[in-house]
């Protein structure tokens, strides 16, 4: 949730960090804003609105104003509504310092009313202005004293998330930075430090970044020749210099109208990419790094739990299918918000795996580290490099899906789907639970899994643009499937819910009749994943009741099969498969309808309404 980007260095700070901020919109899009010291200025230079980026850049194009050092943010409101005084940054009572802030401080309202009482009020409804008023308060109590030491001391009464980004009028060459749980990552340039939420805002200047960690400070000046970084905390620690893998072309639209689009269309690079390395021949075998120095533990748990939020939470529900089928452990899905505060039992013998595409998600991460604080073992199946997740757990899978932008998720989606099949195979081949030929059908399948998915996107993309026509007007849509392919229902639901506002519901095909089936009535559209597999029969049954409602059926089939025409007035055909690997293939229609649904709804596909790619509050 929200973005921030800062610089200091030789470049004109405004165009960068509006270029910056678009990058970073798809955090967060309520409003926008900048601060800069102007050359030779004394006084800073704000500029905030609600609304886009697009309204910020547009209201500062004739603005002129030269600076080598500024803060900019886009908001994602957590406090106080969007509007022109609640945008971000915010300017201390005393026009000292300007900050940006990412993240939720939770004791605001008693810090107001200590402010308060020194006769320092806000003008804003937000904690950040709270926070630089509290800031520059403390500040003022102790002015002899350097920043290494006022910000541990003003930052021990602050409770809550921030990941925050200030600059003081005294050092106009200066940027600070201070984390404690939301992201911030510095690219360090020749004579240049760019600092950002992340990386798709640093990569256009400087791969080299160091991720700052829980409660560290950073002060970034053009004078020294290294970021001056310490602790809140007593631990301090020598920070490392890490290199982002991602290039500029994997960050920018590449001729595709929005972001989502282009995601669902790299997905078979998304999944081969995921497989890389991954796969040895003779005999045929899944090899995973990532988390062989913890095999032997995770073989000696009695059950594994996978968290997740929203798609990542569908794909872990797939997951649950796969790992009990193929290496028959008993695995428990929960959502990361419910498990990390309902005092789960939780032993050393739990084997918790964390699932998230940005690697930041503020429950998934919550519930990792308190099951870590338990004594569990933690794995992450993350996207993102160098996110919070995989550096708080013992071990991970990386997806290595590439940057994710579109808020929808799509490629993290079947590069998750991969991942949790190489994992299942692999820990079903380790115990062996899994029969040698299924085993190495599935990693055949795997194999051919990229062009297959290829294949399936071009050949569906214009019959779903022509479904989406139909599907623009309605109302409300049911997805109904079974097995493995029911956690696709929930996701083809949640796909057209984000972007299009239009109202659906997955379901298990069976649990249709106790209860939902009362919404149907002449016309309403039902999409029913009906391929030839083991619960094909049932789910022609499950049809029937729907036709003889009078529903529309679309039914998502099996390449071939000419019996489903008979009972589905639309079907999209997808290739046959293993039942297990199914949902790689069933998800892509309905992403492909969510989309083109979107568009033609005019809806901000990219930045749908009150939504935000990375959820870093609880
Ligand atoms: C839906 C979507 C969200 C995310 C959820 C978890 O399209 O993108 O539901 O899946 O916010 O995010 P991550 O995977 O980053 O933890």
């Amino acid at each position: 949730m929200c973005g921030i980007v800062a610089y200091t260095g030789f470049r004109q700070a405004v165009p960068l960090l509006l270029e910056g901020l678009k990058r970073l919109e798809y955090r967060g899009y309520d409003s926008a804003g900048l601060a800069v010291i102007s050359e030779g200025g004394k006084h800073f230079c704000v500029y905030k609105q609600a609304g886009k980026v697009s309204a910020l850049a547009r209201a500062l194009e004739t603005n002129g104003i030269s600076a080598r050092v500024g803060i900019a943010h886009t908001r994602w409101a957590t406090h106080g509504i969007p509007n022109d005084i609640n945008a971000h940054p915010h300017l201390s009572y005393d026009g000292e310092i300007v900050i940006v802030h990412n993240g939720i401080i939770e004791n605001y309202a008693s810090l107001r009313q200590r402010l308060e009482e020194k006769g320092i009020s806000c003008r804003s409804d937000t904690d950040t202005e709270v926070l630089v008023n509290w800031i520059a308060w403390y500040r003022q109590q102790h002015p002899q004293k350097p920043w290494r030491e006022i910000l541990p001391e003003a930052f021990r009464a602050v409770e809550g998330t921030f990941g925050i980004a200030m600059l003081v009028r005294s050092m106009p060459d200066v940027v600070i930075l201070v984390r404690r749980f939301s992201p911030l990552l510095i690219g360090i340039g020749q004579g240049e430090y760019i600092a950002a939420s992340d990386a798709t805002a640093i990569i256009p200047y400087t791969r080299r970044v160091i991720h700052l960690e829980e409660d560290e400070v950073a002060i970034l000046s053009t004078s020294r020749t290294d970021p001056e970084i310490f602790s809140l905390r007593e631990k301090q620690r020598t920070p490392q210099v890490e290199y982002i893998e991602w290039d500029l072309a994997t960050i920018e639209r590449g001729g595709y109208p929005h972001y989502m689009l282009k995601e669902i269309f790299e997905q078979p690079q998304a999944i081969r990419d995921c497989m890389r390395g991954r796969i040895r021949q003779e005999p045929l075998e899944v090899r995973l790094g990532g988390i062989s120095s913890v095999m032997d533990r995770i073989l000696a748990a009695r059950r594994l739990t996978l968290l997740g939020c929203g798609t990542s939470w569908h794909a872990a529900l797939v997951g649950e299918y796969l790992i009990e089928q193929l290496a028959r452990v008993p695995v428990e899905v929960e959502y990361a918000s419910e498990f990390r505060y309902r005092n789960p039992v939780i032993t050393p013998e739990d084997v918790i795996i964390g699932i998230s595409q940005s690697g930041e998600t503020a429950d998934t991460l919550g519930a990792l580290r308190m099951a870590k604080e338990r004594g569990a073992l933690v794995l992450g199946i993350t996207n993102v490099v160098g996110s919070s997740i995989p550096r708080e757990t013992h071990a991970g899978i990386y997806i290595h899906a590439g940057p994710e932008i579109g808020v929808a998720s799509t490629k993290a989606f079947t590069a998750q789907l991969t991942a949790l099949s190489l994992f299942a195979l692999h820990l079903g081949a380790s115990r062996y639970s899994i029969d040698r030929n299924l085993h190495d059908t599935l990693i055949e399948n795997l194999i051919e899994m990229p062009d297959l998915v290829n294949e399936t996107i071009h050949s569906l993309n214009p019959q779903v643009q022509a479904l989406a026509e139909k599907f623009a007007s309605v109302s409300n849509v049911l997805y109904l499937g079974r097995g493995y392919n029911f956690p696709v229902a929930l996701e083809g639901a949640l796909k057209l819910k984000e972007i299009s506002y239009i109202h659906a519901e997955g379901y298990p095909a069976a649990e249709m009749k106790h209860g939902p089936i009362a919404l149907i009535d002449e016309g309403m559209p039902v999409i029913v994943i009906a391929l030839r597999d083991s619960l094909y029969e049932k789910v022609i049954g499950n049809i029937q009741e729907v036709r003889s409602r009078g529903g529309w059926v679309i039914a998502i089939a099996t390449t071939g099969d000419k019996e489903i025409c008979h009972y589905a007035q639309e079907v999209l055909y997808v290739p046959e498969v293993p039942e297990p690997l199914s949902p790689m293939l069933t998800v892509l229609p309905m992403q492909l309808l969510a989309y083109y649904t979107a568009v033609i709804r005019g809806c901000d596909v990219d930045q749908p309404r009150n939504l935000a790619k990375s959820v870093t509050v609880e």
